[in-house]
């Protein structure tokens, strides 16, 4: 299980979470949602490694992921991908799924190999398990085309196909339905369910209400870089408080 606790961080004099707690059970889909400069991302940067938190733990099968770095913790099965697109737009679909593969863990990796012949069949391996990753996320016919020359919708799937070849126990998804169309949105969610069923545990920022109630176990809302509301989607959409921030939110802005 992943568990945060007491979680802040401040940018200078900017607070963008403070005493956040909250646990991710195992297999779950679990959800963080909330108006912009809530705190979402900044609390993916914080279990991911990107950013050191200004105070409070975060534990992964009860040992600390604070302080290790971004790689450490990629290695230990915690996988995320960013709010922004972040494929290598020069290489192909299969090249930039290969690179996924090769952040998987593999202590002793090098130690394994006993030469050349053994090498060739480790990267034909390779190339078989990009194979099957892409046709996952149904992107078989643009296996060979350059990331750059696929619509924007379709290199959100390769960034996720990147994601899932780095064997992620828990998946980090920071607004994955954003820039897509309604039904590339149907895909993704679809997408997620399939990778939950495989064992693996989705942690989500998405700012897309109906997938966000449709495919979650459980919410947590921040505002203002706290927890105001965790539980049931049905629970979170009838909660007071959130409905107070999301009105407050869109009254602010308008
Ligand atoms: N690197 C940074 N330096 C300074 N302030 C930051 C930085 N990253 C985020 N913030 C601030 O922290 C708050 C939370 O931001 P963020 O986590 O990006 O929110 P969300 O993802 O919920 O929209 C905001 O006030 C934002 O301006
Ligand atoms: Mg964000």
């Amino acid at each position: 299980m992943l568990a945060v606790r007491d979680l802040a961080v401040r940018f200078g004099g900017v607070t963008a979470l403070e005493s956040v707690s909250f646990d991710v059970r195992p297999r779950s889909i679990t959800s963080v949602i909330g108006p912009n400069g809530a705190g979402k991302t900044t609390a993916f940067n914080a279990i991911t490694g990107y950013l050191r938190p200004t105070g409070g733990r975060i534990t992964y099968d009860g040992v600390a992921l604070t302080g290790l770095r971004p790689s450490a913790i990629a290695r230990r099965g915690i996988v995320r991908t960013f709010q922004k697109t972040s494929v290598f737009p020069g290489l192909s679909v299969e090249d930039n799924v290969l690179t996924g593969l090769h952040l998987r863990g593999t202590a002793g990796f090098l130690a394994v190999l006993a030469g050349r012949r053994r090498l060739v069949a480790e990267e034909r391996a390779l190339s078989a398990e990009a194979a099957t990753i892409i046709d996952f996320v149904g992107l078989d016919h643009r296996r060979r085309e350059a990331a750059s020359a696929l619509p924007y919708g379709e290199q959100r799937l390769v960034e996720l196909a990147v994601a899932l070849a780095a064997s992620p126990r828990v998946l980090l998804l920071d607004e994955p339905g954003a820039g897509m169309t309604g039904s590339e949105k149907t895909v993704v969610s679809g997408l997620i369910r399939r990778v939950r069923e495989q064992g693996v545990t989705v942690l989500l920022v998405e700012h897309d209400m109906r997938m966000v109630m449709g495919i979650s176990d459980t919410v947590i809302v921040l505002n203002g870089g706290r927890v105001i509301a965790e539980g049931a989607p049905a629970a979170i959409q009838a909660h007071p408080d959130v409905i107070r921030a999301y009105l407050g939110a869109s009254a602010g802005s308008s």
